[in-house]
C-alpha cells in the first residue's frame, strides 16, 4: 500500500547488491511512496550485483562510489542533485563488511589490518557521507539521513566480531553529527538496530541459522523482515517523523528489551 509519504522527495540509496538486501526493498518501498533516488554501490558490487533490475524497476540512475573515497563520495553527492533537479531529503547508509569475519579471523586473534579496513567500510564511510553531504550543503531542511546497524553494539554476539565495534562507532556517529545536522541544517540524523535478516552481510556471520531462529524465539513479534525494515526506514524519511534525531531506534520485534521467552525456557526445561 502507497501513502504518498515520500512524494516529491529526492534521495541517495547506497547498499542495493541483490534482492535480498535491506536497502533493495527500501528502494522499492521509496519508489512506491513517491520519491525520486539514485542508487549507489562500490564499484566492485556493480559487476556482480544486479542493480541494474533495480534501477529499472524504480527509474533510477546508478551513480558507483567506493563509501570510503571522499573523492568519490563527493561526484556522487554533486552528480546526484544535478540529476535529481535539486538537494536531497534523505540519504540511506545500509552498509557493511569485516574482513575479519570473512576470512573467519577470531575476535581475540585480529588481523588489524583487516580491522581497519572493515572499520572504514562498515563505520567510517558513515561520517565520510555525513561529512559530504554537510559541506556540500546538500540536504533539505528537515531532511533524514539513516544509517543500518544491529544490537551487538550493546550486548555480545560472539560471532559478530570486530562488526560489533564498528557499529557502537557507527551508532556513536548519528549522535555526534545528528548535533551539527540539526542545530545547523534541521536534518535528522539516526540508526535503526535491525533484527537478524538473510541477506549476504547477514548471512557471512557465522552460526546465522542459529542466531536468526534464536532472535525469532525471543522476539514477542518475531524478527523483523527486510521488507519490515524498509517500512520503518520509509517512516524515518518522512515527515511525520521529523523531531526524531541522535537516535538509536531498535527495530527487532522486541528482541532487545526482553529478557527470555517462554520459548526459550521450555527449551531448556527438561
Ligand atoms: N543482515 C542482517 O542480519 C543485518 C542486521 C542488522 C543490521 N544490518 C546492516 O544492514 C546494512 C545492510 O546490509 P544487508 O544485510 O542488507 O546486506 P547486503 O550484503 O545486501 O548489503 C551490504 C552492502 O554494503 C555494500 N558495500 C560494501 N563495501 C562497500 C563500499 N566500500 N562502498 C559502498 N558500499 C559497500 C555492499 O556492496 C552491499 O551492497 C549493513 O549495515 C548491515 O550491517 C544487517
Amino acid at each position: 500500500m502507497s501513502y504518498n509519504l515520500l512524494k516529491g522527495k529526492r534521495g541517495i540509496i547506497f547498499g542495493a547488491l541483490d534482492e535480498n538486501s535491506i536497502a533493495w526493498k527500501t528502494a522499492e518501498r521509496a519508489h512506491e511512496e513517491g520519491a525520486n533516488f539514485v542508487l549507489t554501490n562500490a564499484p566492485i558490487a556493480m559487476r556482480m550485483g544486479q542493480i541494474q533490475e533495480l534501477a529499472n524497476k524504480t527509474g533510477s540512475e546508478i551513480i558507483p562510489a567506493d563509501a570510503t573515497s571522499e573523492e568519490d563520495l563527493k561526484a556522487l553527492v554533486t552528480r546526484a542533485m544535478e540529476l535529481l533537479g535539486g538537494k536531497l531529503d534523505f540519504v540511506l547508509h545500509s552498509i557493511g563488511m569485516s574482513v575479519n569475519v570473512r576470512k573467519g579471523k577470531h575476535y581475540t586473534d585480529q588481523n588489524y589490518d583487516w580491522t581497519a579496513k572493515g572499520w572504514d567500510v562498515s563505520a567510517l564511510s558513515f561520517h565520510k557521507v555525513c561529512k559530504t553531504l554537510y559541506q556540500e550543503d546538500a540536504m533539505n531542511p528537515w531532511g533524514s539521513i539513516v544509517a543500518l546497524t544491529y544490537m551487538a553494539a550493546q550486548r555480545t554476539f560472539p560471532d559478530y566480531n570486530d562488526m560489533a565495534d564498528n557499529k557502537a562507532y557507527l551508532e556513536s556517529i548519528a549522535r555526534s553529527f545528528g548535533y551539527f545536522f540539526g542545530k545547523d541544517k534541521q536534518v535528522r540524523v539516526n540508526t535503526i538496530s535491525q533484527s537478524p535478516t538473510p541477506t549476504t552481510a547477514g548471512k557471512g556471520v557465522k552460526g546465522f541459522d542459529g542466531f536468526i531462529s534464536y532472535a525469532e524465539k525471543m522476539s514477542p513479534l518475531g524478527n523483523a523482515t527486510a521488507q519490515d525494515c524498509a517500512d520503518y526506514t520509509i517512516t524515518l524519511f518522512s515527515d511525520l517523523t521529523r523531531k526524531v534525531t541522535m537516535q538509536n531506534l531498535f527495530h527487532d520485534g522486541g528482541f532487545s528489551s526482553t529478557g527470555v521467552s517462554q520459548e526459550v525456557i521450555e527449551h531448556f526445561d527438561n
